[in-house]
């Protein structure tokens, strides 16, 4: 046998044929705005905790994070045993399929959505169950609703949602958790939530309520530390016990908890980066409208644009102006989305835009 079927027959089933996380091309000579990162930078309090924790480093840390769930719990008005620290959100992930998933069980997720909980779904033997989208490219609630059969065991409902950026309120939040039985889990990922305005839910004000919701948020977005991975999942403390059964030991490094427990501190640089945010993507509506480009109206640091034939040509435009956007795929047709980065970046995008875009209209 060669090697390749011989590891074929080895690795496990399930796993065989998936497609690997690829990241798309990365090089810090372009202008990265493909993956929804903090262009701002470190905040200076997180980098100078982090660079303190090294010195600490001869030492395995505090494994289960006390300081930043101690932190967290004051911020959030609850208690630190709601709170399971995981590497990145993505480690938040790995530990809730290994806590609840068997094999055929259901995962329901949306159509357009982050991939990691499909992934999730099927590297544990389950399912996933994908919504079909609105016609609006939101997530279905109603939809969601009717994909809960007695084989799921767990909703994730991205709110607001990548890629599309769209986002619903505490109203439809809750019509799903009433009608969802309580043995399915319902998992929301709000890495956007501080983006978002006041008219999108706000989970952790729901926890209390439905005991099996679980809320979920990253400090790889509005915090500016997606290198350093780290990221939290809270629920009821009965609950999060079966995380911490499968939660490897030491999983989140010394400096890595340093650094996030001084950027929940940081709230100038929170402040900011949801300013440019919020700012930056006005000008990028306004220049979008007045060119006659579709995209839709976003609750995160992303624009999706749902450009169809357009869209890989464009992206491969951009890149040539040093510039590298998000291609995706919908239903067989490409959608661009793009992060919304420092001003003089976004002013740089939209001075090359146009005649990417017409060139690329060409080749479509
Ligand atoms: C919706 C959503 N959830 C989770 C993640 C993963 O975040 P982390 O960097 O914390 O693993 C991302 C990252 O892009 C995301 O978009």
């Amino acid at each position: 046998m060669d090697k390749k079927e011989l590891f074929y027959s080895i690795a496990r089933p399930n796993i065989r044929d998936l497609e690997e996380y690829d990241p798309g091309p990365v090089s810090p000579e372009l202008v990265r705005i493909s993956s929804n990162e903090n262009n701002l930078g470190v905040s200076e309090k997180a980098m100078e905790a982090i660079i303190n924790a090294v010195s600490e480093c001869n030492r395995y840390g505090d494994s289960r994070c006390d300081g930043l769930r101690e932190k967290l719990a004051r911020k959030y008005g609850t208690s630190p045993d709601r709170f399971v620290i995981g590497n990145g959100l993505d480690g938040v992930f790995t530990m809730l399929g290994r806590a609840f998933i068997r094999p055929d069980d259901e995962v329901v997720c949306g159509e357009l959505t982050f991939s990691v909980y499909a992934e999730m779904a099927e590297i544990m033997g389950g399912k996933a169950v994908r919504v079909p989208m609105t016609e609006d490219m939101g997530l279905d609630v109603d939809g969601f609703i009717r994909a809960v059969t007695d084989k799921t065991r767990m909703v994730v409902f991205c709110n607001p949602n990548n890629p599309t950026g769209t986002a619903v309120g505490a109203g439809e939040i809750r019509k799903m958790l009433d009608a969802v039985p309580e043995g399915v889990l319902f998992v929301l990922d709000e890495a956007y939530i501080e983006f978002a305005d006041e008219s999108v839910a706000d989970g952790m004000t729901l926890l209390d309520e439905y005991p099996n919701l679980m809320v979920c948020r990253t400090f790889s977005k509005v915090y500016g530390l997606a290198g350093l991975r780290v990221g939290w999942i809270a629920g009821d403390a009965e609950l999060m016990r079966y995380l911490y059964k499968v939660r490897e030991p030491y999983v989140v490094s010394v400096p890595a908890a340093a650094g996030a427990e001084a950027a929940i501190d940081d709230t100038g640089f929170l402040t900011r980066s949801v300013d440019t945010a919020r700012n930056e993507k006005k000008r990028f509506y306004d220049f979008f409208r007045s060119n006659g480009i579709k995209f839709i109206s976003s609750q995160t640091n992303f624009i999706l644009l749902p450009l169809g034939d357009i869209s890989a040509p464009l992206r491969d435009g951009l890149l040539k102006e040093g510039i590298i956007v998000r291609l995706l795929r919908f239903r067989g047709s490409g959608i661009i989305r793009i992060t919304v980065g420092l001003p003089e970046e976004n002013t740089l995008l939209m001075e090359k835009f146009m005649k990417v875009y017409d060139a690329a209209c060409r080749v479509a």
